[in-house]
């Protein structure tokens, strides 16, 4: 007679078995299981698109990014421009910037091979610990613990762990660490941590009932869940106004990219200040009464911009030069296929609908 399994009984090996059975296996980054296919490119891409990103909204993303840039070299050898063109949409454009700057001195430093262990990973910009944990492990097999901010409320309830502090302290790193199984169990143990943090162990209302965990985890067996992590104290975020000028003249639209730091750097974007405006716009907008929407919010990590529409419909202006490398004037539907933030998105979207 055929004997019932053994229960997992170490916290890995939980994660292991029930990963290999519940975990996502439909994930368009996940590479064979076999070592010499993983390619660490793709796996790289992957976790800098999934920082702070959902899985559904980069599904569509990374397929796109990897159509046109297949390797490192691909994406080393574009401009700029077109790597903020594909990413525009995802949000958090350092992440695309510091993406294409790490493919440059992998082509230079590494002559195009990708760095193989956690500790050079994170030297490259855009890669954090955790991130180049991530990497190590789903690509080398590395014994390198994650520690993003789902891992760490995982970690915390199961551990009973109290402290606030830092996101993530130095005693929760040690503890993630002592965690690790087996080299050839990292993928699949690193994959089921994210998993159970996206899936179950969920920050309101965990699912304990089908998670691996329960029989081990402190805050379930205490009935408190919801205590752990005990909550950051968090300052408001701070609050940034401004107007976009929009200018069209119903076919074409006016736009400027920002400098290659801050927010949106490189994007192409409305421009705010009426006195930058190129001569030939500035004189058309004397005549014009401009038409001002409600103001919207867009919020980023650590403040909200609220930002009212301006829209200034000029008479038709053809044969005004179409770029000078800061100011474009493009075609409104074309303007959407550029590099360019949702909020700014939307409101072209708005103008061409009125424009019709
Ligand atoms: N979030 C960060 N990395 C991830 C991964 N590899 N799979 C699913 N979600 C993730
Ligand atoms: Fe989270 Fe509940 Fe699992 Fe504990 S038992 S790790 S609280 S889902």
């Amino acid at each position: 007679m055929k004997q019932n399994p053994v229960a997992p009984r170490t916290f890995s090996a939980r994660v292991i078995v029930w990963q290999k059975q519940y975990g996502r296996h439909d994930l368009p980054w996940r590479q064979p299981e076999a070592l010499e296919q993983r390619n660490p490119y793709l796996v790289w891409l992957s976790e800098i698109m999934l920082q702070q990103t959902r899985v559904a909204a980069v599904r569509e993303y990374f397929a796109r990014f990897t159509l046109r840039f297949p390797c490192v070299a691909a994406l080393a050898s574009a401009p700029i421009e077109e790597v903020l063109a594909l990413w525009a949409g995802l949000g958090y454009y350092a992440r695309a910037r510091n993406l294409h700057a790490a493919a440059g001195l992998i082509m230079r430093q590494w002559q195009g091979i990708f760095p193989k262990t956690a500790r050079e990973l994170a030297a490259l910009p855009g890669i954090g610990r955790s991130t180049a944990a991530a990497i190590a492990a789903f690509a080398f097999n590395e014994r390198a613990a994650i520690l993003d901010g789902n891992v760490r409320r995982v970690l915390c309830r199961c551990f009973a762990a109290e402290k606030a502090g830092e996101p993530a302290g130095k005693a929760l790193w040690t503890l993630a660490e002592s965690l690790l199984p087996e080299a050839r169990d990292m993928p699949a143990y690193t994959q089921g941590l994210m998993d159970l943090g996206a899936s179950v162990c969920l920050s309101r209302a965990p699912r304990c009932a089908e998670c691996p965990l329960r029989a081990q985890c402190r805050a379930a067996l205490l009935g408190r869940q919801e205590d752990f992590p005990a909550p950051k104290e968090r300052a408001p975020k701070a609050l940034k106004r401004c107007v976009f000028l929009c200018v069209s003249d119903g076919e074409r639209v006016l736009l400027r990219r920002r400098p290659f730091r801050g927010i949106w750097g490189g994007l192409l974007c409305f421009p705010e200040e009426e006195a930058d405006f190129p001569a030939v716009f500035a004189e058309r907008l004397k005549r014009v009464t401009p038409e001002t929407f409600s103001e919207r919010a867009h919020v980023f990590t650590h403040f909200v911009l609220r930002y009212t529409p301006r829209i200034y419909w000029i008479h038709p202006l053809r044969g005004v030069a179409a770029s000078d490398g800061e100011w474009r004037w493009i075609a409104l539907e074309e303007a959407g296929k550029a590099g360019i933030p949702a909020p700014v998105a939307r409101i072209l979207k708005e103008m061409t609908d009125m424009a019709r």
